[in-house]
Parts: C-alpha cells; structure tokens; sequence
C-alpha cells in the first residue's frame, strides 16, 4: 500500500519548485558585489554563469552575457558564491577540502500567493563573514526565528549528528553540506543595498510572510555545498576545519547572489514552477526544459580567477589576508585587496573543456557494486514520459543509497533497480525502452554524476539520467503482451496517463480485482468507444 502510495505521488507531481545541480565555476579571492574590482578578502566557490571572473563587474547585468553556466539550467547565468572549506593541519599548513557541487533550490514558500521574479541587476548577500558565534539576535518579522538560523550545516545521512548552525561535525562519511536560506522579500525599489536593507527573510525564514516593508516575495532559493571533509589525506589529531574566513566556528558561512537569469524564463518559471510542496523535477517546467544541460562540467568548466594564486593544495597560510578568528567575539573585517599571497608556482590546475574531469571529485563506482547479487549495467537516459524503468519508486532527500534501492526493489520481486536525480529509486521487471550507455566512461560520468542524497562518495545517476543495476538471480519478468480484442474493442497501445490530464475522462472505476474484460463491461454500459486499464 505505502509503495502504490508513492508511486503515485511521483506519478502526479506538478511544477512545484524546482532546482538545479551546479558544477563549480571558479575558485579564488572574487567577489564582485561586496568587493568589487578588487581581490576579495577571502577565497570564494563560485558556481553559475561563466563571466562571473571579471570580479570588477559592478551591475551584474554582464552576467546574462556569460557564454554558459555551470548549473544545469542555461538560462540561468546567475551567480552565487560562498566562503571555501579548508582544513588546518597541526603544523599550520592548509589544504582545501574537495567540493562535490552546489544544489540551487527555487521554492514556492511563502504565503503571498504573487511572487515576483529577481529583477535585472538585483544583488544579494546573506549571513556574515565577521561572526563567530550564533546571534539570537536580530530575529525575523513577528519575532518568529532568530535571523541567524538562516545557515546551517548538516553530515549527510547521519541520524545521529543533527543539523547545527555552527560547524559542530565535520567527521561526516558521506559528506557534510552546507546550507543557505536567501532572503525571500523585497523592498521593490533597490537593486541593491550595502546592508542589506533591500531585503528580508520570510517571518519564518523558509515559510510564513514578507514583512509589510517589503512586499514583493521572490521564489524562495535555498542552495546546498557539498563537502567531502573525510577525503582530506592524512587528517591528525589538532587538525581542524575552518571556512576561508578564517572561521573554525562556521558561523561565517554565507553566500552571495547576483541575477543572471534570462527574465523571461525566471518569470515563466516563477509563475508556473515555484508553486507549492511537492518534488523538484526539472522535466516537469516546461519553461526550464529548453535550456537543460546537464554535463555542465564538461559544457561550461570553470575558468581561472582573475585574482592569480594558489587555493588549493598544501598551503602555508589561508589565502589573503586572513587571521584566524576562534569567536565567540566578532572578527574583524579582513583587508580586502590583499596582494595575493601565494603565487600559483605553476599554471593552475584547471580543467580544459576536452579533458575536463569527472563532475563530481568521487570515487569511481566499480561494478558488481551494492547487495550481493546485483551488477551494474549502466546509465540509461530517462524522463517522466518514458521511464526505463515502470515498477514501484519512492525517493529520499537524505537517506538514498544504491543499497537501498536495490533492497526495496528486491523485496519486492524487481530484477532492476535505478537510482536517478540523487534521491530517487525505480524498479522494474524489465527494461524498457530506453537504451544503456554502458558501463562507466568519461563520456557517461557528467549524464550520471549526481551524489546519492544518503552517501555522497557514490552517483545516483543526474538529471534525467538513471544508473541501472540488475539483480539476474530474481526470475524475469516476461514483458506482457495485451490482448488484442476484448468484446468488441481493439487494443490501440500504452499511454502515458496522469492525474491532472488524464487520457480518458467520462467514467472510471477501481477495484482490486478488476481485469480488461470487467473495465470493458463497465465503459460499455456508458456507451463510451474507449476504455483504458491502468496500475494494476
Ligand atoms: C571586465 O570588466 C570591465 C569593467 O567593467 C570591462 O571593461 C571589461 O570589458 C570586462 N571584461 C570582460 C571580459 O567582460
Ligand atoms: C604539514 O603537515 C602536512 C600534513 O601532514 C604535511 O604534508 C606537510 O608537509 C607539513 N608541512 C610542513 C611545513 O611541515
Ligand atoms: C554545537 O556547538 C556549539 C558551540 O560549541 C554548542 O553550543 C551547541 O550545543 C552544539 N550543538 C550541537 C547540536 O551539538
Ligand atoms: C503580495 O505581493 C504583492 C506584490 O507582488 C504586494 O503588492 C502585496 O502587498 C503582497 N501582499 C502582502 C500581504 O504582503
Ligand atoms: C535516449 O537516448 C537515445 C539515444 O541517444 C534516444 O534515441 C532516445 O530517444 C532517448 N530517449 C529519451 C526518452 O530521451
Ligand atoms: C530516508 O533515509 C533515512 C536514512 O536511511 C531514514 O532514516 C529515513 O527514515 C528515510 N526517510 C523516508 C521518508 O523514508
Ligand atoms: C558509501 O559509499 C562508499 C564508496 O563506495 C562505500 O565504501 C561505503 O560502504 C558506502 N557506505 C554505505 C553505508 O553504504
Ligand atoms: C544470490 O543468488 C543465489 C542464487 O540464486 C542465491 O542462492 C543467494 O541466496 C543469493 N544471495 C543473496 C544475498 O540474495
Ligand atoms: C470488484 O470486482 C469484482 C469482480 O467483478 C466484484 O465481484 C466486486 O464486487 C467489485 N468490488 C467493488 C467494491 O466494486
């Protein structure tokens, strides 16, 4: 009962909010709307629109000129950007601690039933760089929640560590991300405000209303950074995270928004996208469709900042000019323009659009992989219309893993089993339609390079792309052959039917042990010349 249950609601979902995975665009000391034209005070992780490297762009407006993004979404030259990780071994050294990628949410949340779309040149910060412990102070409109709750962090998949505000966790095996709530309400009149006063947070951050100085309510963005702490050689005890701020605290986690979005595809997407609760996927916005691309690694790899230094590797010191600042007491601001301080020794490793590197930095999935019995086949492509694979499904924004996916399918007599989009399962008792791309290559690494939502070192395929594995030892299912007459109706085919749109609309019936001939009788009786069956 519970899987008809799901199923049915991943059958029915509507355009409701969707996001969109990010590859990074540049790494390095830029920021150019808190510290235009100049080397920003601390390294940032850029993701979005690729001319965001010219740091001395004031408007935001060249943003829409970017040659492509590095989210999947193309009409989306926007950027955004957040403080880097590093991790501090004892002796005072650095390393940056691999990045697995951004996921940029926009939501329908909010209880205005208008929302606008960002304006051209709208510019945005949230949270602080100076702070070092949590504020309960201010809070949000009607004294709701303290603003300080807008960034948070969480170890993926681990019940047992909660998400914290503070960088409480980084033992973190399936990674740790980082999470940003954007302010949802604007004053309708700045582009943008040095404090910020343009914007504010919903009263309940992610819910609730916009305060009555600022009526227009945006789509709610929400944007998550993967981290992948336990992948930095050679931890040791005294070792230590510390955000690129100079933070160990991580309560200086914030981001940085500039729009680049085409206006007509974020006011189509806005109107017709961000609507209400249910799944995020892109295939069901028709507005954002056109412009989807997901090997986003290979068709839009990042470039080199204008700021020239070495970020990543062993480091002697936090690049800029950057104190380490233990809190509870604020920091103070960090000079900004800084001399770079480390002179990249040679040219900087960044991948070239032909031998760009895998999407995410993860290991490789080896294949047989996951329970016994069951052997990778491939990377299939798949979309709402025309699923490989037609059995039951569930999805889990924290806890998908292969293992579990092929445990649901195999409890329930499924010879394959597809992990897609990170956090969703499918099963089927045969493979349909959609052909397999075969095991992995470069080439299939940027279709399936989602991080599995509940381990983050494995892929649950992408963006409509679905990694398949069978289980041989669980029989075939023969791929059934309707009959051909029933009465005096004819079989016509198989037809894509959903709740919203349904194929045939006059009379239906559902009865557990209905058959063609049952449904037959009844549509005959009302004088309909169709009748379909569906779900069992
Ligand atoms: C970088 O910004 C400057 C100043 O806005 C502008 O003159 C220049 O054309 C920009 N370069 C690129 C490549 O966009
Ligand atoms: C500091 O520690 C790291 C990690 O153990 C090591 O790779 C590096 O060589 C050390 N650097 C110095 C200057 O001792
Ligand atoms: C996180 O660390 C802070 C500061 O040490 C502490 O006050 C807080 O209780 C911790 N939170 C959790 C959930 O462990
Ligand atoms: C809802 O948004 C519109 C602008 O889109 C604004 O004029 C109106 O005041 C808002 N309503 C409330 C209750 O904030
Ligand atoms: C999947 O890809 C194949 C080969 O590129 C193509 O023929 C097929 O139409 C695609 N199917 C879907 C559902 O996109
Ligand atoms: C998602 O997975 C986690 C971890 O396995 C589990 O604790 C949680 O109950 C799952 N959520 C749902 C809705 O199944
Ligand atoms: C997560 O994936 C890694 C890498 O494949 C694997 O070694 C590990 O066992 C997985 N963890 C779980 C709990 O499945
Ligand atoms: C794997 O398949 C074999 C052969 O059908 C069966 O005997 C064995 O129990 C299966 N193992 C598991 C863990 O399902
Ligand atoms: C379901 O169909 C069976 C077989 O035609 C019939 O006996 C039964 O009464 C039906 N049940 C309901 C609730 O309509």
């Amino acid at each position: 009962m519970l899987s008809v249950l799901v199923l049915s609601i991943l059958l029915q979902r509507a355009s409701a909010f969707w996001r969109m995975p990010c590859t990074e665009m540049l790494l390095g000391r830029v920021d150019p709307v808190v510290q235009p034209g100049v080397a920003s005070a601390h390294v940032h992780t850029v993701v979005g629109g690729n001319s965001m490297s010219n740091y001395s762009e004031k408007d935001g407006l060249s943003l829409s000129n970017s040659a492509c993004t590095s989210c999947v979404i193309q009409a989306d030259k926007s950027a955004y950007w957040t403080p880097a990780l590093y991790y501090e071994y004892p002796n005072g050294t650095f390393m940056m601690v691999p990045h697995g990628g951004s996921i940029v949410y926009y939501l329908g949340r909010g209880n205005n039933a208008t929302r606008v779309p960002f304006p051209p040149g709208f510019r945005m910060v949230v949270g602080s760089a100076a702070a070092r412990s949590f504020a309960q102070t201010p809070l949000t409109y009607m004294n709701q929640r303290p603003i300080a709750e807008q960034v948070s962090w969480l170890c993926i998949a681990d019940p047992s560590q909660p998400e914290t505000y503070g960088l409480n966790q980084t033992d973190c095996p399936y990674g740790l991300r980082s999470q940003i709530q954007f302010p949802t309400c604007w004053n309708g009149i700045d582009l943008y405000k040095s404090d910020q006063s343009h914007v504010a947070h919903l009263s309940g951050i992610d819910s609730g209303d916009c305060p009555p100085t600022h009526p227009y309510q945006f789509a709610h963005v929400f944007q998550e950074i993967y981290h992948q702490p336990n992948d930095v050689p050679d931890q040791q005890p005294g070792g230590r995270f510390v955000l690129s701020t100079g933070d160990p605290t991580g309560y200086s986690l914030h981001a940085d928004f500039m729009n680049g979005w085409d206006q007509d595809v974020l006011a189509c997407a806005v109107e017709n996208c961000a609507l209400g609760e249910q799944d995020g996927d892109l295939q069901d916005c028709p507005c954002l469709l056109p412009s989807y691309n997901p090997n986003t690694a290979q068709f839009c790899p990042m470039r080199p900042s204008q700021v020239v230094e070495t970020v990543t590797g062993l480091l002697p010191k936090l690049p800029g000019c950057i104190n380490i600042v233990n809190g509870p007491a604020a920091a103070q601001p960090a000079d900004m323009n800084c001399p770079p301080s480390v002179v990249a020794a040679g040219p900087q490793l960044l991948p070239t659009p032909d031998t760009s590197p895998v999407y995410f930095d993860m290991p490789v999935v080896n294949q047989p992989y996951g329970l016994p019995n069951w052997t990778y086949l491939g990377c299939s492509n798949d979309t709402n219309n025309d699923r490989a694979l037609q059995g039951y499904s569930f999805s889990n924004g924290t806890g998908m893993t292969i293992q579990t996916c092929q445990a649901y399918c195999q409890a329930n007599f499924f010879r394959y089993a597809g992990v897609e989009f990170a956090d969703e399962c499918y099963c089927g008792g045969a493979l349909l339609n959609n052909p397999v791309f075969g095991p992995l290559s470069t080439q299939r690494e940027n279709q399936c390079s989602l991080p599995c939502s509940g381990n983050g070192s494995t892929y649950c395929g992408g963006g409509g792309r679905i990694d398949i594995y069978i289980n041989p030892t669980i029989e075939a299912l023969p791929v059934p052959s309707p009959k051909q007459q029933v009465g005096s109706y004819s079989y016509k085919g198989c037809y894509i039917d959903f709740g919203g749109a349904r194929a045939l609309r006059d009379y239906s019936v559902a009865n557990g042990s209905i058959g063609p001939d049952v449904c037959a009788g009844f549509c005959q009786q009302h004088g309909s010349r169709y009748f379909g069956v569906e779900f069992g």
